[in-house]
Order: structure tokens, then sequence, then C-alpha cells
């Protein structure tokens, strides 16, 4: 995939304490129209954003947080396509790209919307800065969601010349991925803001109860004992592999259809493990991708603990 340099027609203003001149944002070569019309869309106040960077936990998230918003309404959620109920901003777009369809998935919700993104802050809604609606911002170690970005690729094709540690190379190599740090950090600075609720894959593992008590609380929402009860029991690493609506098979078979690669099977939910990448890379791989967080995060004087709240 090519990319290039994208400027947006303009930063948040009064948000971070950065200077943008010196941001870069990457996009797939081919897609600036569309982050234009992106930076351009309209956002409703009572609009739920799920932004994080790829194979952090979003869908957990996105069905704990579409249940929460849509009244613990389990039927409903079992019986249509998690991508269909909550969009993937960018989704229509990289299938079908036509401008004029692109924003549809979206603007076709009914309100509260809850639409995910994977975009950076700076190429999100410039109206999101002005209207500030709730935002849910989930971050993960870099070394588990490469991984399964590395196995997610496959089931559609991609990356099946490449070894495992051949893709982390060249991610770890690429300009685009240095990025991803931006992502995070951006996001994690203002984690005190009343309208951004920012978490962990490993805070989700550690104590998920406790997130979707502070979701509720975050969205004004109650939640009876029996509801939390079924919410625990659907959410689930083996209810969530099960549900054949959550792992975004809707989706896969479009890209699977416009790529026609030959891909390897592998689930969406897959292994939903911390430190799955002991089992994947010997001592000195890993060793070599801490090193290069870990010389990233120091420009932020922050660490890769305190990203993942796990020194709160
Ligand atoms: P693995 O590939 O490491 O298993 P995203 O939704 O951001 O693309 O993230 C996908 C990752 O979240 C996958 O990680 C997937 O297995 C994991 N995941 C999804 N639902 C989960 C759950 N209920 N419990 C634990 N992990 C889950």
């Amino acid at each position: 995939m090519e990319f290039e340099q994208f400027v947006p027609e303009s930063y948040p203003k009064d948000l971070l304490d950065k200077d943008w001149k010196e941001r870069k944002c990457y996009c797939v070569k081919g897609r600036r129209d569309f982050l234009c019309l992106v930076h351009n869309m309209f956002v409703k106040n009572d609009d739920v954003w799920l932004v994080t960077l790829p194979k952090c936990g979003t869908t957990w998230m996105q069905e704990l947080l579409w249940l929460v918003i849509n009244n613990f309404d389990f039927n409903a959620a079992k019986s249509e396509h998690l991508e269909i109920r909550t969009p993937f901003l960018e989704f229509e777009y990289i299938v079908n790209e036509d401008l004029k369809t692109a924003l549809r998935p979206i603007e076709m919700l009914t309100s509260p919307r809850l639409i995910k993104s994977h975009l950076p802050l700076p190429l999100l809604p410039a109206q999101l800065w002005s209207k500030l609606p709730k935002l849910i911002y989930v971050y993960r170690d870099p070394k588990d969601a490469l991984i399964s970005q590395y196995y997610f690729g496959r089931s559609m094709g991609f990356n099946m010349d490449k070894t495992l540690e051949q893709f982390l190379t060249e991610k770890i190599e690429s300009r685009e991925t240095e990025c991803d740090f931006d992502h995070v950090t951006e996001f994690y600075f203002l984690r005190s803001q009343p309208w951004l609720y920012y978490t962990s894959f490993e805070r989700m593992k550690m104590n998920l109860r406790q997130i979707i008590e502070d979701i509720c609380q975050f969205l004004d929402r109650c939640i009876s004992e029996e509801q939390m009860h079924q919410m625990l029991k659907h959410l689930s690493f083996e209810e969530m592999k099960a549900n054949t609506k959550t792992n975004h098979i809707w989706e896969i078979e479009q890209v699977r259809a416009k790529h026609r690669l030959p891909y390897e099977d592998h689930s969406f939910v897959r292994k939903g493990k911390v430190g799955g990448f002991k089992e994947e890379l010997s001592p000195e791989f890993i060793s070599r991708v801490d090193s290069w967080i870990n010389k990233h995060l120091m420009r932020y004087n922050v660490t890769l603990n305190d990203l993942l709240l796990l020194n709160d």
C-alpha cells in the first residue's frame, strides 16, 4: 500500500499545546478527497465516537458501547451485524471509493449515533472539537496489536508473502507506524477532559465490570445487576468469538470480494490475550520492538505502561 503525507484544512484550536505544523499525517494514496469530506462532515452533539488504532479492542468496546447506548437490547445486537449498527467511518470509501456514498452509512443512523474511526485526532471531523460529543479511546500494547493486524490481514489475503517477523520489521521501520505514537499520545494527554473516556485493552481484560460501570457513568446510563451479568456474559471472549454478528463477517466478505486474493481463515475474535506476543516472538525480537517503542515514547516523556493506564 502506498502512503502520502496529508495536511488537513485546519487543526483544532485550544485543544492541545502542540505545534501542529510539526505533526505529520499520512494517508493511503487516493484518499485525500475522502479526508476533506470527513474534515467537513456534520457532527451531532449526541454522537458517541469510538477512536482507536486498529486491533486495540475496538470491536469489544464497540459492542459494549452499543449495548449501553441501546438500553441493553441483546436481541437487537444478536440480530444485526455490529458494523451496520455502528459503522466504521472509513469503511464505505475503502471498499467503494465513491465520495457520494462514503458517509451514507453514518448519515442513515438514528441518534444517538455510535461511530468508529481509526483516524488520528487531526484528521477527524473539525466539528468534533467545537461540539465535543462523547468520545472513547482504547489503546493496546503495540506488540499484541501489530500481531493481531498481521493475522487479520491474512484473513483477507494480505501479508501472505511475509512472515510475522518480516511484517513487524516493515512496520517498525515505517514512518507511518511512527505516527501511531502521536495518535495515542494526543488522546492520552486529553484524558482528563470530561468529554473523553480513555482506556486500554489491558484494563478491559483486567476488570471489565469496572469499565462497564465507568462507561455507564460517562454516558449517563444506568445498569442493573441483571444487565451487568448479561453484559459480562455477552462480552466474554468465548461468546464474542462464537457470535456471528461481532466477527466482522459483513466487512471481511466485502474486502475479500474486492481484492479476490487467496486468504487464510482466522476468526476476527482470535486469541484475545494480553502479552500473547510472548508466544509468537523470540525474546530478541521482543526487545527490538520494545526499544522501538521506548525510543519513540521518550519524545513524549511517557512510558508504555502510562499509555496502557497500568500505573494508575
Ligand atoms: P487478537 O487478534 O490478539 O486476538 P479490534 O476490534 O480493534 O480490531 O481488535 C481485535 C482484537 O480484539 C483481537 O485480538 C480480538 O481477538 C480481540 N477481542 C475482541 N473481542 C474480544 C473479547 N471479548 N475479549 C478479548 N479480546 C477480544
